[in-house]
């Protein structure tokens, strides 16, 4: 892939996606309850599982979020899908257009990277190849992933915005919203419209590991702010995000991508 230069977002990387979505007939989202991954997580070690979800205890502050008191924290990753392990691609700053993002979009926001253990680890590539086998739409030339660990923190007297963009798109093709962890937490509701904004699904993530996977050119979304419970101090609600887009490098884009994960296929975890 092209260099960039330190901050700057790699632009084959972070184009528009194709504004068509290959599927119009079929849902423009799907939601799991924690079996999903939880089954696909089942053959890994669970001091595997324990030690990733426990690296969110380790995100840095986002200091994109223009706030006096930070209540995001991340880690972001971009990593090429093969079909037997995830190929981590140089670390890039992370860009929306302006048109997607009205708060950050146009601002490449350089996050901190992944750690090592968590990229190269056992229970991303499951997930990850998990997730892409679940995406509602073709999954051809999907090769290309943004994988974002965040938390949202929320006080008595800060609450915490998963969302400050408002409802919005993310500027990918797919999106796959995995929760982690919440804890102590009140609203937080995920919402999703269609392209007039009109209400499609309401739902609010509890149980770990549960997850949306959306068709980012056929829907907005949004998140409700983060408030601690009722009797609570503080609350803590833990994301994975991740993002699928074609990535336009070294490999071919149709269907003839490399991967044997139809229906039934050979792609493992
Ligand atoms: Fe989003």
């Amino acid at each position: 892939m092209t260099s960039s230069p330190p901050g700057a977002p790699a632009p084959h990387l972070t184009r528009t996606p194709p504004g068509t979505p290959g599927a119009q007939a079929g849902p423009p989202f799907v939601h799991f309850g924690p079996e999903l991954l939880g089954a696909a997580l089942g053959g890994v070690p669970a001091g595997a599982v324990e030690e990733f979800t426990g690296s969110w205890d380790d995100l840095p502050a986002d200091t994109h979020l223009g706030t006096g008191t930070p209540y995001r924290f991340r880690r972001y990753g971009l990593f090429r899908i093969r079909p037997d392990r995830l190929e981590r691609l140089p670390h890039t700053a992370f860009f929306q257009d302006k048109s997607v993002n009205k708060v950050h979009g146009g601002v490449p926001r350089l996050f901190a990277p992944l750690t090592g253990a968590v990229a190269g680890g056992e229970v991303l590539r499951t997930v990850v190849h998990t997730l892409r086998r679940h995406l509602p739409g073709p999954r051809a030339g999907m090769d290309t992933c943004g994988v974002h660990q965040i938390r949202v923190t929320a006080t008595t007297r800060t609450e915490g915005h998963p969302a400050p963009e408002g409802v919005h798109q993310d500027g990918h093709c797919y999106v796959a919203q995995v929760l982690i962890r919440r804890e102590g937490v009140s609203g937080a509701e995920s919402a999703l419209y269609d392209l007039r904004s009109r209400p499609v699904h309401r739902a609010l993530l509890t149980a770990p590991l549960e997850t949306i996977v959306l068709d980012d050119r056929r829907l907005l979304h949004g998140v409700s702010p983060v408030r601690p419970a009722p009797g609570a101090s503080s609350g803590v609600r833990d994301m994975l995000l991740v993002d699928f887009f074609p990535g336009g490098g070294d490999g071919p884009a149709g269907d003839g991508d490399g991967f044997t994960d139809g229906e039934g296929g050979t792609l493992p975890g």
